[in-house]
């Protein structure tokens, strides 16, 4: 795929409405597990918050120098935004102008496909990884938007199982509204102990809803909270970790992209809640 454009699939959404389901940890881990095994992979922070931007680089980003620039006037290519970073895996930094151009864009409905187009016209990159802030505003909408993949990472309390909901949601409401968005999707269960009820009952749940669309679990893993630390994927940190294991699972089923679904209605979305 190098030197050729980005197809949809190479495209994947890491979303979820909830805070600190997981989202930047999986971005990155799962973009270390991708470059490890051969890709090229391109980050893209569209959190305004910009944590995994300020966690892979510490450059101070400029105004126009981020993802948003590019979503305001299309006379800035995203190309030109890309930085190399230590971890060897490239960024579009997240930056706060996201937030502006969803302001100015509130109701023009083709400002949510300007990343699509931005993002569609990029060379050279097996994948692409798109972080997403908790809200399904603006970015996250524009990123289900650009996406031929979503992955939905959540704990597995009831209350995490609830706000999914709201995610899945989001994707089918887009999908009722004749818009194709992340045809493949998987739902991981993210800080994963495997020791307590809730989450072992949270996990059955799951699956039983949704069968394969739910990845197996990353684990709780002081490894990814060491690798976060230390500012780099945790295959490269603790190559033999079982959390590295685990991103690579994840990595493969990726590449293999097994054919996936989503959920065509919201009775069988609330399933998961019974
Ligand atoms: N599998 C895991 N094992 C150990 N710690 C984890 C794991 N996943 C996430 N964490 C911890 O939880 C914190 C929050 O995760 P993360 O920042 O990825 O969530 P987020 O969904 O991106 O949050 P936000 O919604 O604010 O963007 C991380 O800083 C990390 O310390
Ligand atoms: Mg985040």
């Amino acid at each position: 795929m190098r030197g050729m454009t980005v197809e949809r699939e190479q495209i994947i959404a890491v979303i979820n409405r909830k805070g600190g389901a997981g989202k930047s940890t999986t971005t990155l881990n799962l973009a270390g597990a991708l470059a490890e095994a051969g890709s090229r992979v391109l980050l893209v922070d569209l959190d305004p918050q910009a944590s995994l931007t300020r966690l892979l680089t510490e450059e101070p980003i400029a105004g126009d120098e981020g993802i948003g620039a590019c979503i305001r006037t299309q006379a800035i290519p995203a190309t030109s935004l890309i930085r190399t970073t230590d971890t060897g895996l490239d960024l579009i930094p997240g930056d706060r102008t996201i937030e502006a151009v969803a302001l100015v864009s509130y109701d023009n409905p083709g400002a949510f496909k300007r990343l699509r187009r931005s993002l569609l016209a990029i060379q050279g990159y097996d994948a692409i990884l798109l972080d997403t802030p908790p809200a399904l505003g603006f970015a996250a909408t524009s990123a289900m938007l650009a996406a031929g993949w979503a992955i939905l990472p959540t704990a597995l309390a009831q209350q995490d199982l609830d706000a999914l909901l709201d995610t899945l949601s989001a994707l089918s409401d887009l999908e009722a509204d004749g818009e194709i968005c992340c045809r493949q999707l998987a739902i991981l269960p993210n800080a994963f102990r495997g020791s307590t009820t809730i989450d072992r009952h949270g996990f059955a749940l799951l699956r039983e809803a949704y069968g394969d669309i739910v990845a197996d679990p990353i684990p709780l893993a002081e490894a990814i909270r060491r690798a976060l630390s230390a500012r780099v994927p945790v295959t490269a940190s603790e190559p033999r970790s079982a959390a590295a294991e685990a991103y690579r699972a994840l990595a493969a089923r990726v590449a293999a992209a097994a054919p996936a679904t989503l959920p065509s209605s919201r009775t069988e979305v609330q399933n998961v809640g019974a």
